[in-house]
């Protein structure tokens, strides 16, 4: 039986705040699809992210970049469908946002009303704040992602850990006091010295969730084909497997192949 089945109540952006007062660690995945979301919401996620990562994970795509707001809508309304309990959070993908905030708030706004999710996730800090501000004042709730940010890779040129050096560490700093002044609820860092990230999340008062962020943020976040040893050649040490399901999908696909060859499947009880 799952750890929360008794808790109806849902996960709202004001109790995520209540958990980081009370010192509770807020645990989030990814989601991109129906089953998932519903296996990930029975188990008592707190957050559901469907993230961009869909465009590798999903996609097969090398990067972040090419999906779109259409497909991230497809993916989200999948989600919610299967979901009674956690927050869902969508990424706004690459293109719909970077300086332009009209076009921010107008994607938001298509993906809280075709999905029925809660909130909406960017990447960024100032150069972004045009399009924070837009979408708070309209009443959607925004979740921010500084450091690593796969959208901007091309400019980093690399997914090494980020703010290493004291200056982009104290911009790092700096975006995270100003997102929260511009009403964010939450913030994810990623790939980041834990040591800066604790210095984030003491500083806020909204909560941190990190990736590659280390253990003093108020919540962790991975990719849930990651953990689960679906996708198996991407090993950061961040990376805790939590299972290793490519092994064990590989074994029952060997064991049909085997048994539709050998004529074992279907038996007569399988039969009509
Ligand atoms: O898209 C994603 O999955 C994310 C997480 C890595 C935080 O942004």
């Amino acid at each position: 039986m799952s750890v929360h089945k008794h808790q109806e109540k849902r996960i709202t952006t004001h109790v995520l705040q209540e958990m980081k007062q009370r010192g509770e660690k807020i645990s989030m995945l990814t989601a991109y699809d129906y089953s998932m979301g519903r296996i990930l919401d029975d188990a008592g996620l707190d957050v559901l992210l469907v993230g961009d990562s869909a465009s590798n994970v999903i996609a097969g795509h090398e990067t972040t970049l090419p999906i779109t707001l259409d497909q991230m809508i497809y993916h989200a309304s999948s989600v919610v469908r299967g979901v009674k309990r956690a927050l869902v959070v969508v990424d706004l993908p690459f293109g719909n946002y970077q300086g332009d905030s009209k076009n921010a708030l107008q994607s938001s706004i298509r993906i809280m009303k075709e999905s029925g999710a809660h909130a909406i996730k960017l990447e960024g800090g100032e150069f972004v704040q045009d399009s924070v501000k837009r979408i708070v004042s309209a009443g959607i709730p925004v979740m921010g992602h500084l450091g690593l940010m796969p959208q901007s890779i091309y400019r980093f040129g690399t997914y090494t850990v980020r703010a290493t050096e004291e200056m982009e560490a104290e911009q790092l700093l700096k975006d995270a006091l100003m997102l929260q002044e511009l009403g964010i609820f939450a913030l994810v860092l990623e790939k980041i010295p834990a040591d800066l990230a604790r210095k984030v999340s003491e500083t806020l008062k909204i909560p941190v969730i990190g990736i590659g962020a280390g253990k003093y943020c108020d919540g962790q976040v991975l990719v849930t084909h990651d953990m689960l040893g679906i996708t198996y050649e991407f090993a950061p040490r961040f990376l805790r497997r939590y299972a290793n399901l490519k092994e064990t999908m590989n074994q029952a696909f060997m064991q049909y192949i085997e048994d539709v060859k050998s004529g074992d499947f279907p038996n007569d009880k399988e039969s009509y």
